[in-house]
């Protein structure tokens, strides 16, 4: 049995009352991976007394960083459609000419599992060295069976490979693969869903997710994916009003949606559909960036309606090639207009939410996961200020 008992830090619990869940003097004791205690320093229960005491030397603590909206593993890269975009072209017009997530998919497909891994270790290992300890990656660019299967298996093995929780969603439902072309409803029937039934039976997939677009699937089409994972036992999600409303976000929120994604064009109704239902709103400012986006997410409807706020790097080869949660932090801020506490929040405690794993991580509190992020930094605040800057001292846990 381990038990460490950690000393003089500033603790950002992220739960209770004051900003940021703040406590001073306070003890955080980890038995076994579990947090086991969270005591002021002066009242510590006698068991405690001999345990091994690490000093953090007066440093803020946070609990470590989820990013809960990947797409890590992929092949290739689209800086060309970077340039394109600069010359005048629209991610849209991209995407409708064959380029965007469907010149991904041929480079998905071109690459092996072990290539997968190797291309996606260098971006999973940036994010960990700023003390995220949990990450999504969602499938989307094998768009058949197969290769849909091959990044879920390249996404478990990151996950044996480095201390950090990876939890896996089924996108096949992500884009039409070319020789599906005019027929979605076929391509659904051929692979998202065959696929997502054996994807769950070799335990690759935790939830299955979609992209709700014109250039993408309706709320019609993916009612059929929806059903076929509430059958599953599988937790659903969507990229919901990305680039244009079609009501995807309140469809989701219906069918009990953890999250919905992206969300620049959802409406009053749709976050009322929200609230109503639980779900959570990841907002993903890295896509906005990129595509130099100007439909801002209704960040304060989102607020007043109470839905929970989560923020991601939506980390993808073409409209979000991030692979920093802080630098999304200070986009949230600068670019949405969320507080620093908010953007905080969005990458521990409604990030576990968005994922289901509310009992399990995101805050410092007794029976949680000890995961921890100690950071070269005395005021929470810092963490989404900076630009460019990684400020962690040392991560605890994040090993399953
Ligand atoms: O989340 N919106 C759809 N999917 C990705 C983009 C994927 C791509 O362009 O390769 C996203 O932004
Ligand atoms: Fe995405």
């Amino acid at each position: 049995m381990t038990t460490r008992l950690f000393v003089n830090m500033r603790l950002a619990t992220m739960r209770g009352g004051a900003p940021y869940g703040l406590l001073e003097g306070h003890a955080v004791g980890v038995e076994n991976g579990r947090i086991a205690l969270v005591a002021p320093e002066g009242e510590l229960p006698s068991g405690w007394h001999g345990a091994e005491r690490v000093d953090l030397g007066g440093r803020l603590v946070t609990p470590a960083l989820i990013d809960c909206h990947t797409h890590i593993v992929f092949g290739g890269n689209r800086a060309r459609e970077f340039e394109m975009r600069l010359e005048g072209a629209s991610y849209e017009e991209i995407a409708r000419a064959g380029g965007g997530i469907v010149s991904t998919m041929s480079a998905t497909r071109a690459a092996s599992e072990d290539e997968l891994v190797e291309s996606a270790l260098p971006r999973i290992d940036a994010l960990i060295a700023e003390g995220v300890s949990t990450i999504e990656i969602k499938s989307g660019y094998g768009l058949s069976v197969e290769h849909e299967l091959k990044m879920l298996r390249a996404a478990r093995r990151l996950g044996e490979m480095r201390p950090v929780r990876i939890v896996t969603s089924w996108l096949a439902a992500h884009a039409l693969p070319p020789e599906f072309k005019g027929r979605a409803d076929d391509y659904i029937g051929e692979v998202v869903l065959p696929g997502m039934t054996q994807a769950k039976a070799e335990g690759l997939a935790d939830a299955v997710d979609g992209f709700c677009e014109g250039i993408a699937f309706s709320p019609d089409q993916m009612q059929r994916v929806f059903e076929h994972a509430q059958t599953l036992g599988l937790p659903v999600k969507l990229h919901a009003e990305q680039l244009s409303n079609l009501g995807g976000a309140a469809f989701a929120a219906r069918h009990g949606a953890i999250s919905a994604d992206h969300l620049e064009y959802l409406d009053a109704a749709g976050v009322n559909a929200m609230a109503e239902h639980g779900t959570v709103a990841v907002l993903l400012p890295g896509a906005f960036y990129t595509l130099r986006e100007t439909q801002l997410p209704p960040v304060q409807l989102l607020r007043e309606a109470g839905v929970p706020i989560a923020v991601a790097t939506d980390c993808n080869p073409g409209s979000s090639p991030l692979a920093s949660l802080l630098l999304t932090m200070n986009m949230a801020c600068t670019l949405f207009r969320m507080t620093p506490e908010e953007a905080l929040a969005g990458v521990t405690r409604n990030a576990a939410a968005a994922l289901g794993l509310s009992e399990e991580i995101g805050t410092i509190e007794q029976g949680k996961a000890a995961e921890l992020a100690v950071w070269n930094a005395g005021e929470p605040a810092e963490l989404a200020y900076r630009i460019g800057f990684n400020p962690l001292h040392l991560r605890i846990g994040g090993e399953n």
